[in-house]
């Protein structure tokens, strides 16, 4: 069968061109390969389409008629379970053309590559991937073993109608985080300038570009931010709205030579040790934080409770007013950890600097 090829910095005005023309194949769903985007096509396109592919660097390619998965409905893992009679992995999680194990249960790891063939079948994916070294480091990366399909870890996830290529074995993503981020999005006001000073790929930062006046997306991960540069392109964010930046945002928050409306610090691990960085980079009218951190406790109730207790007491010691107008279980990241944002308004009693 046919497909169209693309880099996929093209991805979106190509497959506006397709889907326009009705050259799509809605019954298969297209791959991703190293930074190149391929689509299923349900007919040849005629030489006119074929020179407007061409003028955004693309191709048309014969493939297999098993390259491009089928669109389907999936069984639950539960529903896997029962009609294999073997023990599949408790949770899975899907990201762009590729589906991420953490690990498989023991008594069924002689038949990983049977799971994983499974897996992609039922989840319509080109490729199945397993940890095998957890994600370490600041960077937040780990490491993956393809069990099932073809291809590498360089994916193109769509998330709250944008797009992200990515690759997992270099840059952190998770996209169990998309309403959350849907949230945080829509808090966003047109005039705010805003920093994101764990930006990964952009997931926050390019939605927010597009709406707002400027983001500073900051990222310690080189990778992260060439990807994040890659996705302002896919996603038609104009470079003046998006300002990226590599480095530790403890050093790179001060050089900024504005002050802003509002600070996203997604960094769970270590944002609240960031605190003071982000307070001064605050307008001295005041701006919101939203700040994610980890949490052990008995319950989501106990979570919050406790949550805004240890908040307060952090809070207490610099020299600002400050509300936490909500803090919010993002989800239960293991049995009685929790992940959590705090909404919080902050501005400075005096500054010195003024
Ligand atoms: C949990 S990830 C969140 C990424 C992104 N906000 C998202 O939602 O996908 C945390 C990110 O912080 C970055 N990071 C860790 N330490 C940092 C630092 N000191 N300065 C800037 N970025 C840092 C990591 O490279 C990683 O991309």
């Amino acid at each position: 069968m046919l497909s169209a090829v693309f880099p996929v910095n093209k991805l979106r005005k190509a497959e506006q061109i397709l889907m326009n023309h009705k050259l799509l194949n809605p019954r298969l769903k297209p791959v991703y390969l190293e930074n190149s985007v391929f689509f299923p096509l349900s007919e040849i396109p005629s030489s006119r389409i074929k020179s407007l592919i061409e003028k955004l660097n693309g191709r048309i390619e014969k493939v297999d008629e098993k390259f491009f998965p089928r669109k389907k409905r999936s069984l639950s893992l539960k529903e896997l379970e029962k009609r294999h009679k073997i023990v599949f992995p408790k949770s899975v999680s899907l990201i762009g053309d590729i589906l991420l194990i953490n690990e498989i249960p023991e008594e069924a790891v002689a038949k990983r590559n049977f799971i994983g063939e499974i897996l992609r079948e039922n989840f319509a994916v080109r490729a199945v991937f397993l940890k095998v070294k957890e994600i370490s480091g600041e960077t937040r990366v780990a490491q993956w073993e393809r069990i099932a399909g073809f291809g590498g870890t360089f994916t193109v996830h769509k998330e709250n109608n944008y797009y992200y290529a990515l690759d997992i074995s270099k840059v952190f993503f998770n996209p169990r985080m998309g309403s959350e981020r849907a949230r945080i999005i829509k808090l966003c006001r047109r005039q705010e300038m805003i920093i994101d000073m764990f930006s990964g790929v952009g997931p926050f930062a390019i939605p927010i570009a597009a709406k707002c006046a400027v983001v500073y997306a900051i990222d310690i991960n080189k990778h992260a931010i060439d990807y994040l540069l890659l996705n302002a392109e896919i996603n038609n964010v104009s470079k003046k709205k998006i300002i990226a930046i590599h480095g530790d945002s403890r050093t790179e928050v001060p050089k900024i030579n504005v002050k802003v409306d509002r600070i996203i610090m997604n960094y769970p691990e270590r944002a609240i040790s960031f605190l003071d960085v982000a307070i001064s980079a605050l307008k001295k009218e005041g701006g919101f934080i939203h700040l994610y951190f980890f949490l052990r406790e008995r319950n989501k109730k106990t979570a919050i409770e406790s949550s805004r207790k240890l908040l307060e007491e952090i809070l207490k010691d610099y020299t600002i007013e400050f509300e936490i107008r909500k803090i919010i279980i993002v989800r239960e990241v293991a049995p009685r950890k929790y992940l959590l944002v705090a909404d919080m308004f902050v501005k400075r009693r005096y500054d010195l600097t003024e």
